[in-house]
């Protein structure tokens, strides 16, 4: 069986970006590499249809990766003859494997079956399962949610996943209908841990590196797959490194945050967007961002109105550099909620639009 690429320091746990839909393109994981890299990155999903051709710009996340690290490329649909497709496609770029979605939220997605949907049904999963895995020849890795409505099926997937020689399985510990915000339930990860026989990455609500340490000793997870809050700290993987090493990681101070607001800034600027355009976009990380800028919510207050460069600048200048050896809380500061929106029954909940908005 092909083995695993070796994370940054042997021997400790895995971490891993999340899978972010309009997130984790080449520009964030650009600026998240900066900051320290985590183990392994993966593409947002590529969409898999009779019509689809994979996404030129994820494929740009791939083909232009500078950042080392293996980039996993995530896939989403029900069709296996273009599931099989779209993987062999994508794997004629430097791509480390292909995962499978299999927990997106969305109502428009779900509701065609695909992502989260497809666990109502787990033998069209084993379906699928098993035509990716005849088709692939390498690393093959599968992202699932717990159940639909309820955790139910969490054992038959996995059961697949053994199955079908899956390499590497990450849960996410909320059935599709918890959305972003239900309780994380680490003892259903811890259970499947048990069961699968690949390497398990554990998901969901991982806040910290200290968090990450005790969410990996209570499910004996091979390692961590971080989303929302790299968004809001990237430093986080390099965080989890050191503390993996029993190490205590430097406090981040609000200077080196304006400096992250600024290297995102102009790494995804783009000259086809309007200013307000890209302010708007600035405005969904920053959502995260000020989780832990102040404990009263006044930066994303003011954050929340500003429409050009300039005023963000101003806000940055208020808020971070006016106390700029002041410390970047490592946890959220608690009710200071990124606005999620994604549990409302028409909203797309694997989009930064409707997550933030
Ligand atoms: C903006 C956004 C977009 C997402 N897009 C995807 C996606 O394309 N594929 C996927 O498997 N999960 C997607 N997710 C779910 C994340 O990968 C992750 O499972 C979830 O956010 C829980 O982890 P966290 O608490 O560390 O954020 C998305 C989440 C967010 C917040």
């Amino acid at each position: 069986m092909r083995s695993l690429p070796e994370p940054i320091i042997p021997g400790q746990p895995l971490t891993a970006l999340a899978p972010m839909q309009d997130v984790t393109d080449l520009a964030f994981m650009k600026v998240i590499a900066h900051y320290g890299a985590p183990d392994y990155f993966f593409t947002e999903f590529f969409r898999v249809h009779a019509q689809s051709r994979p996404e030129k710009h994820i494929l740009k996340s791939i083909d232009e990766n500078k950042t080392t690290r293996p980039v996993f490329a995530q896939l989403i649909g029900e069709d296996t003859e273009h599931m099989v497709r779209s993987a062999l496609d994508i794997l004629k770029h430097p791509a480390a494997g292909i995962d499978l979605n299999l927990g997106c939220p969305a109502p428009k997605v779900y509701k065609k079956n695909v992502g989260g949907g497809l666990l109502r049904e787990p033998e069209r999963i084993a379906n699928i399962i098993r035509c990716l895995r005849d088709a692939i020849p390498g690393l093959f890795t599968v992202k699932m949610r717990l159940g639909f409505n309820d955790e139910s099926p969490m054992q038959r997937v996995v059961d697949i996943v053994n199955e079908n020689k899956v390499n590497l399985l990450t849960v996410h510990g909320r059935t599709v209908k918890g959305g972003y915000r239900s309780e994380v339930n680490y003892d259903s990860i811890a259970e499947l841990v048990k069961r699968a026989h690949c390497p398990v990455l554990a998901n969901g609500d991982i806040t910290s590196a200290a968090k990450a340490v005790k969410v990996i000793a209570h499910t004996q997870a091979a390692g961590v797959m971080i989303g929302r809050h790299a968004i809001r700290n990237p430093w986080i993987f390099k965080q989890c490194r050191e503390v993996f090493a029993g190490k205590t990681p430097e406090p981040v101070t609000l200077r080196q945050v304006d400096d992250y607001i600024k290297r995102l800034f102009d790494a995804t600027r783009n000259i086809d967007f309007p200013e307000l355009a890209h302010v708007n976009k600035m405005k969904k990380y920053l959502n995260f961002v000020g989780q832990s800028v102040d404990a009263t919510g006044a930066f994303l207050y003011d954050m929340r109105r500003v429409t050009t460069e300039k005023e963000l600048t101003h806000v940055c200048e208020k808020h971070l550099l006016s106390r700029a050896s002041d410390i970047f809380s490592i946890e959220p500061y608690p009710g200071i909620i990124a606005r999620p929106n994604c549990e409302t029954p028409d909203s797309d909940g694997c989009s930064l639009d409707s997550i933030t908005a």
